[in-house]
């Protein structure tokens, strides 16, 4: 038992959107999430910044006691995950990849799929890797889409400009892949899910965010972490008080 926080990160609002399963999951938990609005996007930078950027935002949920983290960014999971463990050896960390891919090579035994995702995650590889490591036989065509993420941060995922831009990016893309299913493989996506169903009728998405709870859940059980009981409420905070983070902040259920 311990009644310590989770502590849940991202490079913005994009983790928030993980945040509800979450709560729904373990609902005796305290959860502290920090989004780097003011340093957002992560997905283009140099990975040894991704790397700095991500431990100091571990180092500050470690100092207030977290006894997990989960990372709810893509860019920084594969990037950073190993560094952030390597710093802090005695706290239990996740990323939300391995997760992701279990559920896919679970869902989607072989098969054409699509992965959406910033140019680090796309580059890295680790989709398709960590698919097939667990034994999934699905073919994933990726495609990086770095200009979604600016567009979520600044609040207009439901624009004009972001449709644009969604087919301008999409449009050729899901047609020559052919996709059974489209991973949305950056937690800021799930908040163009509406944009995406209405463009691509029919084309199933997947939300890593329940993956990463239900993974959380048993690391916790599994070290006896668990709380008994919730001290307080969440706190979801961001290093730029943006207007989309306090509209995103106040319209999610947990
Ligand atoms: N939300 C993040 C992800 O899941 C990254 C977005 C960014 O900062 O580029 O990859």
């Amino acid at each position: 038992m311990n009644n310590n926080a989770i502590g849940m990160f991202d490079s913005g609002v994009g983790g928030l959107s993980c945040l509800p399963a979450m709560a729904r999951l373990l609902p005796n938990e305290k959860i502290i999430y920090f989004g780097d609005t003011a340093r957002a996007p992560y997905g283009s930078r140099p990975d040894a910044e991704i790397i700095s950027f991500s431990l100091e935002i571990a180092e500050r949920l470690v100092a207030r006691n977290c006894k997990y983290l989960a990372i709810a960014c893509n860019t920084i999971s594969c990037i950073a995950l190993d560094d952030i463990k390597e710093a802090f050896p005695g706290i239990a960390v996740s990323g939300i990849i391995e997760p992701a891919a279990e559920l896919i090579a679970k869902s989607f035994g072989s098969g054409r799929l699509a992965l959406i995702a910033t140019e680090a995650t796309v580059k890295s590889g680790a989709y398709p890797e960590a698919v097939k490591r667990y034994g999934g036989g699905a073919e994933i065509f990726s495609r990086a889409c770095p200009e979604f993420v600016p567009l979520i941060e600044a609040g207009r995922s439901d624009s004009p400009e972001t449709e644009r831009c969604v087919k301008n990016n999409l449009d050729e893309f899901i047609k020559e892949s052919r996709p059974e299913a489209l991973i949305l493989g950056c937690t800021h996506f799930p908040f163009i899910a509406p944009l995406l169903k209405r463009l691509y009728p029919g084309l199933p998405l997947i939300d890593p965010a329940e993956a990463l709870a239900e993974k959380s859940a048993d690391i916790l059980r599994a070290r006896g972490l668990l709380s008994d009981r919730k001290e307080g409420g969440h706190e979801i905070s961001a290093s730029l008080e943006s207007p989309a983070f306090t509209a995103i902040r106040s319209g999610i259920v947990l």
